[in-house]
């Protein structure tokens, strides 16, 4: 393993989902009041749902902001309906004023995915790099794509999903059979450069992994123990995600 120094992971635990939505919210929209043009890593999943209804009742202007998902499935025609670019233009995209050439997911049907991940890099890095990146965590530990055994150092770049992450993500199709086998993630190293990150957790489903990122060693085989290596990295909790923790 190698990976920076450690710092203090902040813990933040809020009563229920709907509080810890509007809290994503709300240090979002105090980074874009100072930043108009702050540059966000955002997440998919059922997780961040509220955050994004709270971000768009908020009517903050998303007019020079710049955004960047975090993954998105290979091989998935786009207007599916569960491709992660129809699920931002749902969310987000379709419901503010963020401009499209601002709004940039990786393209799971490029015809060289290698290639589309270097442009991913790329215009992330043209953009500036990512203000704050908001992440869910898969019951395996997984962030973004990033499965367990993925490296510290990772950048952009095509996976293969666990079979938990499919029977996980099942839910949203007719069938697992339909749930893409591979799928263009950041890498933890794209993550890490963030200057911000923020981990969304709710529901006790999600208490045990919670627990080994708070209070485990990190280790690759739990990628969001990589946020210990960040050094303004949040984690934000209703009180059943929190439950298995010590304090
Ligand atoms: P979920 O997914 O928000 O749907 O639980 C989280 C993740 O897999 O990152």
């Amino acid at each position: 393993m190698k990976a920076g120094s450690r710092y203090p992971l902040q813990v933040e635990v809020l009563p229920d989902y709907a509080a810890l939505s509007e809290r994503a919210a709300a240090i979002v929209i105090e980074l874009l009041e100072e930043k108009p043009d702050a540059v966000l890593g955002l997440p998919t999943g059922g997780t961040p749902v509220g955050f994004y209804d709270a971000l768009v009742a908020s009517g903050v202007s998303l007019a020079r902001a710049r955004t960047f998902n975090l993954d998105e499935y290979l091989g998935l025609p786009r207007t599916h309906p569960e491709s992660y670019y129809s699920f931002m233009k749902r969310m987000l995209y379709d419901r503010t004023d963020l401009r499209p050439e601002n709004c940039h997911i990786p393209d799971g049907n490029a015809p060289d995915p290698e290639a589309e991940c270097r442009r991913y890099e790329e215009a992330i890095r043209a953009a500036g790099g990512l203000d704050i990146v908001l992440l869910g965590v898969g019951h395996n530990g997984h962030i973004g794509f990033n499965e367990p055994g993925s490296p510290w150092d990772g950048r952009t770049r095509v996976v293969e999903l666990a079979e938990r992450t499919r029977e996980a993500n099942a839910r949203f199709f007719s069938s697992i059979d339909e749930v893409p086998r591979r799928a263009i993630t950041m890498g933890i190293g794209t993550i890490l450069e963030a200057r911000r990150l923020l981990l969304l957790a709710s529901g006790s489903g999600k208490a045990l992994i919670v627990q080994r990122l708070v209070e485990g060693e990190p280790t690759e085989e739990v990628p969001a123990t990589a946020l210990h290596f960040h050094p303004d990295a949040t984690v934000l909790l209703d009180t059943e995600a929190a439950s298995l923790l010590k304090r």
